[in-house]
């Protein structure tokens, strides 16, 4: 034989020396969740580890993170239902608790990357992303609402607004209230290919925002289509998007693929909250060697082509990454 691939994998020396694919806490965006109130932290069941903080709280966690190389926050916030309305008029409040928060994060560690996410959902009595009326979600109808939320968002001093929630021209639209308002520098990150998926149970928990009816299936995307995806990234791409974002991760590295491939923007992948409880379970129960199948995970990530992961185990990599027991 002159070809003997095991000689590259003879020693740990090697293997890292010939390794293609590396996951940094540099790459990572850790979402938290955020709650009003004053000395909280509410666990969240089906997410070990991860909980809903009041402000007081997020800062510590965020400042921890810092310490360990994760500098990237995707910020969610869990809204009482009694400031739940039709048109999700609490996220335009200037003094409502999301954007105070976003204020004092900026103030206490002015260098962090902070990302919103602008849809209607968190707020909506309806808990849809688009307005309804007669049991439809009006997409010209949401547009303006979700370019009102981005403005107020940057303003309070989001780097890098997430419009979760795919209405069609929704990217444009942002971009343009974005401008008009003098919020030229402020990033949007699209979720371009979002799924309409299974897998974010878990994160409905957590916000308390699971639709009221029916389900997300007209305007989230068909898990059976990957051609589409590629006509969703275009239509960003024109329409002004930073970042092109795949939602879930896991059942989609194929369209991660296709759109690094297809793109020069940079591809983001989302590790959601059901990827997140499913590992940890397993975990749990003995099924899988979390230690191994976790890094693991995030590695398939980015070998699919995400150059940036939002992921909920992202301050426990870190830590381990800082151990140096990762790989
Ligand atoms: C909604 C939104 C969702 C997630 C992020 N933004 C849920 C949904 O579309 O119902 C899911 C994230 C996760 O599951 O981790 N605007």
């Amino acid at each position: 034989m002159n070809s003997r691939p095991r000689r590259n994998r003879a020693s740990s020396t090697i293997r890292r020396m010939v390794s293609e694919t590396q996951v940094r806490p540099e790459d990572l965006i850790f979402p938290l969740f955020l709650i009003d109130g004053k000395g909280l932290e509410v666990p969240i069941a089906s997410m070990p580890g991860i909980a809903r903080y009041s402000e007081d709280l997020i800062l510590k966690r965020i400042e921890a993170c810092v310490n360990l190389g994760v500098n990237s926050f995707v910020i969610f916030p869990a809204v009482e239902d009694s400031l739940k309305d039709k048109e999700a008029t609490y996220a335009m409040r200037s003094d409502n608790f999301y954007l105070r928060t976003i204020r004092s994060i900026k103030q206490h560690f002015p260098d962090v990357c902070l990302m919103s996410d602008v849809a209607m959902d968190p707020y909506s009595s309806d808990g849809h992303d688009g307005y309804v009326e007669n049991g439809k979600i009006i997409n010209d109808r949401t547009l303006p609402i979700l370019g009102r939320m981005a403005v107020h968002q940057a303003e309070a001093g989001i780097d890098i607004v997430g419009p979760s929630d795919m209405m069609d021209g929704r990217v444009g639209y942002i971009r343009k209230a974005l401008d008009d308002a003098g919020f030229t520098e402020t990033a949007i990150m699209s979720y371009t290919a979002k799924y309409a998926s299974a897998y974010y149970g878990p994160f409905r928990d957590a916000l308390d925002s699971a639709p009221k009816f029916g389900d997300k299936k007209t305007y989230q995307m068909d898990p059976a289509n990957k051609r589409e995806a590629l006509r969703e990234a275009r239509l960003d791409e024109s329409e002004g998007a930073d970042y092109l974002m795949v939602k879930p991760a896991l059942c989609y590295l194929d369209v991660i693929h296709v759109l690094r491939e297809s793109s020069h923007l940079p591809i983001a992948a989302y590790n959601v909250s059901g990827e997140y409880a499913m590992l940890k379970a397993a975990g749990e129960k003995g099924w899988i060697n979390y230690d191994r199948a976790m890094p693991e995970m995030l590695l398939s990530i980015k070998r699919a082509g995400a150059d940036v992961i939002l992921t909920y185990f992202a301050e426990e990599f870190a830590q381990r990454f800082r151990e140096g027991s990762i790989y």
